[in-house]
């Protein structure tokens, strides 16, 4: 028989914020490697055209419009994915939001409380939501399970003007390894995807200034703005048996800016 460890049919994967970027660059990858793929997201617009292109992939697919900072709605929707789907065996916190200041003396309470809320406390729901799930079906005699919280660079680099973004990123990769040591009895991994310079709709700003074009791009060594496209490989591994024993860790997928 042939290896094929990263066949997903029988699987299925949530992913917030999984109608378009980075997200839905993983659920495309997911859903061609036959998984069933839930995809939530803020806008209904952006959630019915992503589930449309992913239908094309032969899979079962449910979108549903869900604010991940909303604790009522992430515990809601987690337990209807879970009936409509029968099962949820990998769930990706990707959801999140920029929001940054002038300098740190003028940055606003507001704005810090919002990028927060949806950044760190939207993990937070979307993780313990998940691990009831998984636990529950560990104790009824079916263990596993797949978490992947989506940091950034920011968590590990100094980010200028970017302390509130910045600090949900680095709690995302705390909380991860937490809930790696804490499920690993019930088969549930945990890991934590670093992106680099990604080309979304969240750095469309970056992308049309020219001194970034001048001054960070060449710095690069990959010479080019990450894709989406870029995050498949890892989330089907993650999804996938090939990384059962994968768990704790941390994938920085920058093109090899941090190292240079
Ligand atoms: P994006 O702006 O293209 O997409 C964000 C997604 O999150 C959308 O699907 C949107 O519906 C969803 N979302 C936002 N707020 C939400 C909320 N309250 N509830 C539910 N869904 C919500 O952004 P992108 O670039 O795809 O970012 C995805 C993740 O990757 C984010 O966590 C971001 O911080 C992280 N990241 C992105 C980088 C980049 O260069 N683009 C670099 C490092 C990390």
């Amino acid at each position: 028989m042939a290896y094929a460890p990263f066949d997903l049919k029988g699987k299925v994967a949530l992913v917030t914020g999984g109608n378009r970027g980075i997200g839905l660059g993983m659920v495309e990858a997911l859903a061609q490697a036959g998984a069933d793929v839930v995809i939530w997201g803020s806008s209904a617009e952006h959630n019915a055209k992503a589930e449309a292109k992913l239908t094309t992939y032969g899979v079962r697919v449910l979108a549903q419009q869900v604010n991940v900072a909303d604790e009522a709605a992430v515990v809601a929707a987690m337990a209807e994915a879970a009936v409509a789907m029968g099962r949820i065996d990998t769930v990706i916190a990707n959801a999140g939001i920029g929001g940054g200041a002038p300098s740190f003396s003028e940055f606003g309470t507001e704005q810090y409380r919002r990028v927060l809320s949806v950044n760190l406390d939207g993990v937070f729901f979307t993780f313990r939501e998940a691990c009831k799930h998984m636990v529950e079906r560990a104790r009824g005699g079916d263990p596993g399970g797949s978490l992947i919280g989506i940091a950034s660079l920011a968590a590990i680099e100094g980010a200028a003007r970017n302390e509130a973004y910045a600090a949900t990123k680095g709690a995302v990769i705390s909380m991860m390894k937490s809930v790696a040591v804490e499920h690993a009895r019930y088969g549930v991994r945990a890991n934590a995807i670093l992106p680099g310079w990604i080309a979304t709709d969240m750095t469309a700003g970056a992308q049309e200034s020219k001194a970034f074009a001048e001054k960070v791009i060449p710095r690069v060594p990959a010479r080019r703005w990450g894709e989406p496209a870029d995050f498949g490989g890892i989330a089907v591994y993650l999804a996938s048996d090939a990384s059962s024993y994968h768990s704790g860790d941390t994938f920085v997928i920058d093109g090899a800016y941090s190292i240079f």
